[in-house]
C-alpha cells in the first residue's frame, strides 16, 4: 500500500509531465495550426481536471496533518494554501479561454510558474519535515485517504470556495457531483 507521499508524487510527476509538454509548445504564436491548438486546449482540459482533485484532497487531509505535526505546520500550510487558491483563479480563468486567444498563453505561462514553485515548496520544504515526525503507519492511512478522496473529489477549481477541510467535506460530494456531469455534457470527460 503506497503511503502518501507516494502518492502525492505519482499526481506531481503526472503535471509534471504536462507542463513540460504544454511548454514545449507549439502555441499560436510559434505557428500551431488547428488541430495543434485543439490538443494544446485538451491538455489544460487534463491539468484543470487534475489539479482540482489534487488540490482538494491536499486542503481535505494533507495540510491538516500539516497543521498537527510540523512545528511551524500552520506558517507552511497557510503559504501553500494560498499558492493553491491563486493556481486555482488562474485555472479558472482559463476555463472560458481559447488555445487560439492571447489571454490564454499569458494564463497559462502564469500558472506553468506558480506551479513549478508550488510543487517544489511541497516536495522540498514541506515534505521533509512531516516525513520527520510522521509514523509510516499514519502516512499509509493518509495515503488511502488521498487516494479514495480523489475518486469523489472536484474536477473543476473552484476558487471561492473557502480551502478549509469542514467546508470541503461538506460542500464537496455534491459540488463534484455537478463537476462531473458538467464534463459529461460539454464532453470533457472523453478529451
Ligand atoms: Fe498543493
Ligand atoms: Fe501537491
Amino acid at each position: 500500500m503506497a503511503d502518501v507521499f507516494t502518492v502525492l508524487a505519482e499526481d506531481h510527476t503526472e503535471v509534471r509531465r504536462m507542463l513540460d509538454e504544454l511548454e514545449a509548445g507549439p502555441t499560436k504564436a510559434t505557428g500551431a495550426g488547428e488541430d495543434a491548438l485543439v490538443q494544446r486546449r485538451k491538455v489544460v482540459q487534463r491539468l484543470i481536471t487534475e489539479e482540482s482533485k489534487h488540490e482538494a484532497v491536499e486542503e481535505e487531509y494533507f495540510w491538516p496533518a500539516v497543521r498537527e505535526l510540523v512545528p511551524e505546520g500552520d506558517r507552511m500550510a497557510d503559504h501553500a494554501v494560498a499558492q493553491e487558491q491563486s493556481a486555482k483563479q488562474v485555472l479558472d480563468d482559463l476555463i472560458a479561454v481559447h488555445a487560439w486567444q492571447d489571454r490564454f498563453e499569458e494564463l497559462l505561462a502564469d500558472f506553468i510558474a506558480d506551479a513549478r514553485e508550488h510543487i517544489a515548496y511541497e516536495e522540498e520544504q514541506v515534505w521533509p519535515r512531516l516525513r520527520a515526525v510522521m509514523t509510516a503507519e499514519r502516512a499509509k492511512e493518509l495515503g488511502r485517504k488521498v487516494e479514495a478522496g480523489k475518486r469523489r473529489a472536484p474536477t473543476r477549481p473552484h476558487p471561492n470556495t473557502p480551502p478549509r477541510p469542514g467546508v470541503l467535506k461538506a460542500a464537496g460530494p455534491m459540488v463534484a457531483a455537478a463537476d462531473r456531469m458538467l464534463d459529461k455534457i460539454s464532453g470533457r470527460d472523453r478529451g
